[in-house]
């Protein structure tokens, strides 16, 4: 399709893509609507949503029944995350609108994410850094021993691409690796526990990275971090929801877990102070994927959707 057809496709705009230039590039090459500019949402949604067939959206923004009934003539939702649990996913497979997101671009971002979060919190590097800065290592003398990580025990929670990429890199530090999941994997030499609780037992790091969501809803709860225990680490680099966030902080307040490193948050961009003023805590402000290279070639997937819908091609990273 020529630049100036695709010029002609109107296509509505939740959220621009992370990258800049990639976005220039999208508004040069389609008519867009840019509800995320407006001021009165509901009333632009209302004027210019029956016009378009394609919608970009990040997983961050909710996507509701009401607001796909302003949109009938919608037949493809571009995200540019991976995630997209805000969105009316019911409704978009009963009217047989596609989704494309784009997981497949950030696996490696994340999983050096998970090996970073790992050592700062075995290592402690977060007070390590403090404890230089503040002059505190002259009046006070060594710091604290720290753990290794070799020869500890992980287990992967949720063993999709991203667990996988996180596996390869880790047997090389020496960690025995296990991992939970829906279902066994064929092809994996590392052990499986289908019950979340035994795993959280053997294991000395539990590492989270499975989607968001209803079905993972306080998935890491209570138990399993007690499972986890006083020397425990809990990364967590899938969504704040997975884990029960009150139940951290009390469990961490008592001492019944180590230490929690955490890249999602209930409530971002203003997660509970309850839980950052802790000091067994390691923060990141959900940016495991947050690579120029990275967010770069996310935007790219949604430019290259777009075109392969409007081109009447296959879909470059369908979901559905
Ligand atoms: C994703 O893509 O879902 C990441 O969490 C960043 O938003």
């Amino acid at each position: 399709m020529t630049e100036s057809l695709r010029k002609k496709q109107e296509v509505i705009v939740f959220n621009a893509v992370y990258d800049k230039e990639v976005m220039a590039e999208i508004v040069s090459e389609y008519h867009l609507y840019r509800l995320d500019l407006a001021s009165e949402k509901t009333a632009f949604l209302a004027e210019h949503g029956l016009k378009c067939r394609a919608l970009i959206i990040n997983g961050h923004t909710e996507l509701t029944s009401a607001e796909l009934d302003l949109m009938p003539n919608l037949e493809l939702v571009v995200c540019s995350s991976a995630g997209y649990e805000y969105m009316d996913i019911a409704t978009l497979k009963n009217r047989n609108i596609q989704l494309t997101n784009t997981a497949a671009a950030l696996n490696e971002d994340v999983a050096d994410m998970a090996i970073l979060m790992m050592l700062a919190s075995m290592r402690d590097l977060v007070r390590a850094h403090d404890y230089v800065a503040t002059g505190k290592w002259a009046e006070q003398g060594m710091f604290a021993l720290q753990s290794s990580l070799k020869g500890k025990n992980l287990g992967l929670v949720g063993f999709g691409k991203i667990g996988q990429a996180i596996a390869s890199r880790a047997s090389v530090f020496g960690l025995n690796i296990a991992y939970h999941s829906r279902s066994e994997k064929a092809d994996t030499a590392y052990s499986y526990y289908s019950d979340l609780h035994s795993m959280a037992s053997w294991a000395d790091i539990l590492v989270v990275v499975v989607p968001g969501g209803n079905d993972t809803e306080n998935l890491i709860n209570q138990d399993i971090m007690e499972k986890l225990g006083p020397k425990g680490v809990l990364v967590n680099l899938s969504r704040g929801s997975v884990v029960d966030e009150q139940a951290l902080i009390r469990t961490l307040k008592a001492k019944k877990l180590g230490h929690a490193s955490l890249d999602v948050y209930l409530n971002e961009p203003r997660p509970n102070k309850n839980l950052t003023s802790l000091d067994c805590v390691t923060l990141y402000p959900h940016h495991a994927s947050g690579t120029a290279e990275t967010r770069h070639r996310m935007s790219r997937l949604v430019i290259e959707n777009l075109n392969a819908f409007y081109e009447g091609n296959p879909l470059i990273t369908p979901v559905f």
